[in-house]
């Protein structure tokens, strides 16, 4: 057998050089974005934002024929990214169309919700059903110092404008000593009130200009200890399709229940069931977040590459699939940006 042939065993599915099957694409569909977070958006040295000029984003109809290539090939999850999805034009024509391909099981959106509140009865109608949406704040000024936008307002609207019509909704927080780390036990009552499952992110160093410092940083597990203070957390059983975050079932004292999810890149890094690909909003597929190493797939399209040609080069990505990150032995970070990349 070749080395090609390795990534494609049990019935038809992706499988790397470490087993691990790979089923899952994130598409960033944008590098723009309707907020500024101060962890995210790329500034050059004079202060202005480094976004790719539009003829250098895939167009819908170059991103359907690679979805329906790796459909094809047995991924059957997709997730759309950004920046913020929701900002480019025509994306939900473009959600509607990814819908109808055979094979997808599910499309998820990550978003910041700031169009949740107009977008919301859309989404739901094209058939997308879980949302994360990333909120570090639930305070409406720290909102604004974070993501430089006065407008924590209409994304609580636009959560609760989902929720009602039964999205079901995780609350991304990105867990920032000094930023937010006296809001972390508010998120977790949050997340006993309301039906959503709140999720904290140990903050990544990603990104050349990132904020990231080793002061800044908290383990999951010291969150842990600090959620468990309010009850008992008890592990809810893996799910597959629920991607990196260990799940606790929280239980308040008083009898009431929320879910908490701890999603810990660095000190828990999940690389061994990691079963994703990345295409960024620059067109290049991306086996791992934390490894730079991309593979032009933008150009070999543009220049009339054929079917066989593509899957090619989706195979070799696969294949050259790193078996980790080794972020949290040498504290180096990835030069990439969030932005593009997709988180
Ligand atoms: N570390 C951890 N999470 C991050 N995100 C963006 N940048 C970082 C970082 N440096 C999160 C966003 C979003 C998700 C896609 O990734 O808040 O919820
Ligand atoms: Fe996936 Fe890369 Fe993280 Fe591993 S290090 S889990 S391959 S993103």
């Amino acid at each position: 057998m070749n080395k090609q042939e390795q990534t494609i065993k049990n019935n038809g599915q992706l499988v790397d050089m470490f087993s691990r099957t790979i089923s899952y694409l994130r598409l960033s569909l944008t590098d723009r974005c309707n907020l500024r977070c101060v962890y995210c958006m790329p500034v050059d040295d004079k202060g202005g934002l480094q976004l790719l000029p539009h003829k250098d984003l895939l167009s819908y109809e170059e991103l359907l024929r690679i979805v329906n290539l790796v459909v094809d090939m047995g991924m059957n999850k997709l997730r759309l990214t950004g920046g913020e999805p929701l900002v480019r034009k025509g994306v939900m024509d473009f959600i509607t169309a990814l819908s109808r391909i055979d094979g997808l099981d599910e499309i998820r959106l990550t978003t910041n919700g700031v169009l949740l509140h107009e977008k919301a009865e859309g989404l739901y109608r094209s058939g997308i059903r879980k949302l994360n949406i990333s909120l570090d704040t639930l305070r409406p000024d720290r909102f604004k110092e974070i993501t430089g936008a006065d407008l924590f307002q209409q994304v609580w609207q636009g959560i609760e404008t989902a929720s009602d019509l039964g999205f079901d909704i995780k609350l991304n927080v990105v867990a920032m000593k000094g930023v937010n780390d006296d809001e972390f036990l508010d998120f977790a009552k949050l997340a006993v009130e309301k039906p959503y499952q709140v999720r904290f992110i140990e903050f990544m160093p990603v990104g050349k200009k990132s904020s990231w410092d080793k002061s800044s940083y908290i383990t999951s597990d010291e969150l842990k200890d600090l959620v468990g203070s309010m009850g008992t957390l008890d592990p809810l059983p893996g799910c597959r399709m629920d991607g990196p975050a260990r799940v606790y079932l929280l239980t308040t004292p008083g009898g009431s229940t929320g879910k908490i999810g701890f999603i810990s890149p660095i000190s828990h890094h999940f690389c061994d069931t990691c079963n994703r690909l990345r295409l960024t909003s620059a067109g290049k597929l991306r086996a791992c977040l934390l490894h730079d190493r991309e593979a032009d797939l933008k150009t070999l399209l543009r220049s009339g590459g054929t079917d066989d040609e593509i899957r090619g080069l989706i195979r070799q990505t696969i294949l050259d699939k790193p078996k980790g990150h080794t972020l949290a032995e040498d504290q180096a970070s990835c030069g990439g940006q969030m932005s593009r990349i997709g988180g």
